[in-house]
Order: C-alpha cells, then structure tokens, then sequence
C-alpha cells in the first residue's frame, strides 16, 4: 500500500490529523519534525536560530528522504518547508500526497509568533503564497484544513483514487463532497456511488459515450421547465425512488438540468456531476448552483443542490468542437483574473499558449471551490465568479440565448468589466488571450444595445437596489457588489461594439 503524505503550510494541523488518520488504520503515523527534533537533540526553533534556515533544510532534506525511501508507518506528515527540495519532491512521487490546504487566518492563528517563520505577518502570509504553488503540483489530493471532518471523509476516496486522478475535496455549507479529475475516467468504470442511476445526457454527448437513460435536445435552448418536466417524467417512469440518484453526463445545460431535476425529484435525491465540456469542467460543475432558463431571464427558476460528486475526464475535450473549447476558455480566463498567482501566469502566457489539460482544469475547480467554500463564512466572495457574468447573461437574454455560446457571452462581459473597471492594459491583454483562441472580442453591430442594457437592469441579482458588478483591480484583486453609473454600463457596451 502506498504511504499517504501529508503535505501542507505550517499550521495547517498535518501533525494532528494524521494522527486521527492513522488511529483510523489501526497505526501510528510518523511526524518528519518529530524525528528531526530527536536527532538534532533540541527542538526545532532553537537549532533554527542557532544555525540559520539553510542548515536546517540541509538536515531536514536527509531526514524526509529518508523517510519516503524507506516509510515506516502508513501515514506520514511533514514540516511545511520540506517540500521545498527537489529529492524529497522526487521522492514524494511514490506516495499518495494529501495538501492540508490552510488559509491565511487560520495558519497564522495557529502558527503566529510560534515559529521562526512565523514571526512577521506580512511575511507569513508571502510565503503561504508562495508555497501554494508547490503543494499544489505535488498534490494527489487537496483537502481544507478548516474542518478535520473533511480529510476523515476523503480519505477512502483518496484510497481508492483511480491511476492518474487528482482529488479535491469540496466543502460547502450544505454538504461536503469529492471532486475526481483523471484522463479517462469516464470509461473507467469507477462511480462513486451505490443505488440505481439514472443517466440525464443530451443527444450529442449521449451519441459520442453511449450514455443517457434519457437524452435532452443539445444546447441552451433546451434548458427550459419545459425539459425539466420531460426529464422529471423519464425518470418516474424508469421507477427511480429515494434510493437512487442522478447522473448528469454532459456540458452546463445538462448539468443546470439534471441537478434541478435530481433537487426536486421526490424532493431530492442526490447528483453526480460529471461535465464533459470546458465550461462544466472549470466553473458549472461545482457549487451547486441548478435551475432552468424562462424567456425572461436566464436561471431564473433554481435551487441549490450540492452534487454528491463530480467525476472530471479531460479527455472528454477531445471531442468538443473548437467554439465550444473556446467558449470555455472564456471561463478559464475568469477563474484566471479571479485566483490571480500563479494560475494567472499560466492561464495568461502566450509563448506558448497554456495547455488545457487535466492539471489546468483542477486549478480552475480549486479556485472555484475555495470560493464558493468561503461564502460559508458569508463574505459574499461567492459573487466575485459572476465577474464578466452581469453583462453577459444580459447579452445572452438580449440575443434570445441564440447568437452567443454562454461562454462567448462571458467573455464579452469580462471586457466590458475590465471596461467598467478601468483596467485598460488588462483588458487589451485579456482581449488578446479571448482571440488567441477563437472568440470574438467585440459585440455584433446587430445586436441592439439598449435591449442588454434593459436586461442588465433586470438582473436578477439585483435586490430591490442597484446592479451590483464585480469589477477587477487587477489579477487577484476582484471586488464584487460594485455600484456604477448607467453612463459608464452605457460606455462599456459602445466600447464592446467597437468603433
Ligand atoms: N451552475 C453554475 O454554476 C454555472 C456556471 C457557469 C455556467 N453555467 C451554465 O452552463 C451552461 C453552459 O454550459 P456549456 O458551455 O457546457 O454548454 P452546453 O451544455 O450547451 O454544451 C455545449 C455543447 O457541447 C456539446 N458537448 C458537450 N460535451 C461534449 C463533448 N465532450 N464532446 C462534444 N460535444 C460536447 C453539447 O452537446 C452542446 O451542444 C449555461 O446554461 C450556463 O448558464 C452554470
């Protein structure tokens, strides 16, 4: 059996939850610090400020490599530094690596003025930034370290994780679940749930995979009550009850669909998300946002359903036609301006493009789900995702969900954001990366202006008060619930349209 690592900042609590994971198994784990401190013959903190942080990782290093070689028990945590070497990177690549993901708040409530690293907090919270990347790379599994509940519940996931997947666990105020990403899984015959299925699918995805107890007609059209009632009646008559769940096979459509029909079914059975576009795969998939459209507005009848799982095959892209790979693309940059970092650098270069590929889509559902999670702690950040999206549902009701692929629309309303937002070099950089792969970076002349001006107005997260937009300070930096004048919403579509 392979040992489980866990990897993660300081405070993160790695020593004492892989105690409880350990208990688990019967065994006891190893801390790598612990063994450190016994063989320096003094605590850490003392040899550290006697002999400088290289030495230490000098020692460090030989200490965890040498646990990786040789791992004396099945579960092993290790100090938040030692990652920092390459052999133990190398030698971590046999094991099952487990990120504690930590927040800043709570690393520094934890770890503050306790550590030699700990001391400063605007260096702290440097470093934590700096080292996100790393755990990031090296991880088969990232879990939030805000509940030990989380890591207990992923664990016989993380156990069981098919070759080649990457895990992330989601934490979400109505329930927590796993997010599965692997070329191949949706062939490979994992599932991660008992109980009758049943499939929902549209006609072209269920073609191309085989799929679907029922299939809805392919694209936005179709996300209709209309279709909802027809899946609604499939399902009765294929005799599903409570006992059994949903399978959402298929793009944002689909997923939107079936995860509103799967939380009224029966008043609610649960749903596996499983998204085979770009879009769905980065950004619809999580969160548990479902509904329908109605002519007068998008999404304007849903729920909140939290999937049970989301199973993630990148290798169902292969198959997308080349706008629909673009129009999620748009969302790729989204969560790119969003998360800022390091996924801003690679969502952003040109030479060469950044690839689409399973890692690039994980860092894309970890920004997502960290923070769809932080809204638990209601700091309204959940809204910081509908950056681009004010301006292009309205663009999208205007055109009667006709002229634009919703992730088309997205990236017109990302410009008209950066617009509103005064970001003028960000705008041209991110025009550029909308272009680069095939979307239009202006607005038709043939759309009528005032009318997405109307249906900006009817926004419907607009609460008895002004549109709020999400505007952007730069990569990182979003700010949501903005208030701005119509001249300037006025402006930012003129300036879409182009000259
Ligand atoms: N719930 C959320 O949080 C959330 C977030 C963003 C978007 N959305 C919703 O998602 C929807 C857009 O999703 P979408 O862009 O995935 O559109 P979609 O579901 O319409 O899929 C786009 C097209 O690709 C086809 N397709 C899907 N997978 C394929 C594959 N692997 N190979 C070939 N063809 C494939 C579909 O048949 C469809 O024609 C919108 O309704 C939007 O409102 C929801």
């Amino acid at each position: 059996l392979e040992t489980l690592v866990l990897v993660g900042f300081m405070g993160a609590g790695k020593t004492s939850q892989a105690r409880s994971v350990a208990a688990e198994l019967n065994a006891r784990p190893v801390d790598s610090d612990a063994v450190l401190e016994e063989r320096l013959g003094m605590p850490i903190e003392d040899w550290f400020s006697r002999h400088g942080e290289r030495a230490f990782r000098e020692h460090e290093e030989s200490v965890v490599v040498e646990l990786l070689e040789n791992p004396t028990a099945p579960v092993i945590s290790l100090g938040g530094g030692a990652v920092t070497s390459e052999r133990v990177q190398q030698a971590l690549r046999r094991h099952t690596v487990i990120w504690l993901d930590v927040d800043s708040d709570a690393a520094w409530q934890r770890a503050g003025g306790r550590r030699p690293l700990a001391r400063d907090r605007q260096r702290f919270d440097e470093l934590l930034e700096a080292r996100r990347p790393l755990y990031e790379s090296l991880a088969d599994a990232v879990v939030p370290a805000t509940r030990r509940e989380n890591l207990r519940a992923a664990i016989p996931y993380i156990r069981s994780l098919p070759a080649g997947a990457r895990m992330a666990w989601a934490e979400a105020a109505s329930g927590s679940y796993p997010v599965l990403v692997g070329e191949g899984l949706l062939h490979s015959g994992y599932w991660p749930l008992d109980g009758p299925r049943f499939t929902v699918t549209d006609e072209t995805v269920g073609a191309l995979y085989d799929v679907g107890d029922t299939r809805i007609p392919p694209g936005e059209q179709a996300k209709t009550l209309a279709t909802a009632e027809a899946v609604l009646r499939a399902m009765a008559a294929a005799g599903l009850d409570r006992s059994g769940h949903v399978s959402a096979v298929g793009g944002g459509v689909v997923g939107d669909l079936a995860g509103f029909c799967a939380a009224v079914y029966q008043r609610g059975i649960p749903v596996v998300q499983v998204p085979t576009t770009l879009v769905s795969q980065v950004d619809s998939a999580y969160g548990g946002k479902t509904g329908v459209d109605l002519p007068e507005g998008k999404n304007y009848a849903g729920v909140y359903h939290q999937p049970t799982a989301v199973i993630v095959d990148p290798a169902a892209l292969r198959t997308l036609p080349a706008e629909e790979l673009g129009a999620g693309w748009a969302e790729v940059v989204k969560t790119a301006l969003i998360a800022g970092g390091a996924l801003w650098r690679r969502v952003s270069a040109t030479d060469p493009m950044c690839a689409i590929d399973r890692d690039l889509v994980f860092s894309c559902a970890l920004t997502k789900l960290a923070v769809v999670a932080s809204d638990e702690r209601d700091d309204g950040r959940r809204q910081s995702l509908n950056l681009g999206h004010t301006i292009g549902h309205a663009i999208e009701t205007a055109t009667g969900y006709a002229r634009y692929r919703h992730g088309e629309a997205v990236g017109l309303g990302l410009l008209a954001a950066l617009s509103l937002s005064e970001q003028h070099a960000l705008r041209a950089e991110v025009a550029g990366l909308l272009a680069a792969r095939g979307l239009p970076v202006t607005l038709d002349g043939e759309v009528d202006r005032d009318a997405v001006f109307a249906a900006i107005s009817r926004d419907k997260k607009r609460r008895g008060g002004p549109v709020p937009f999400v505007l952007v300070d730069g990569p990182g930096r979003v700010e949501p619930g903005c208030v701005v004048p119509d001249d300037a919403v006025r402006a930012a579509l003129e300036e879409l349209a182009g000259p």
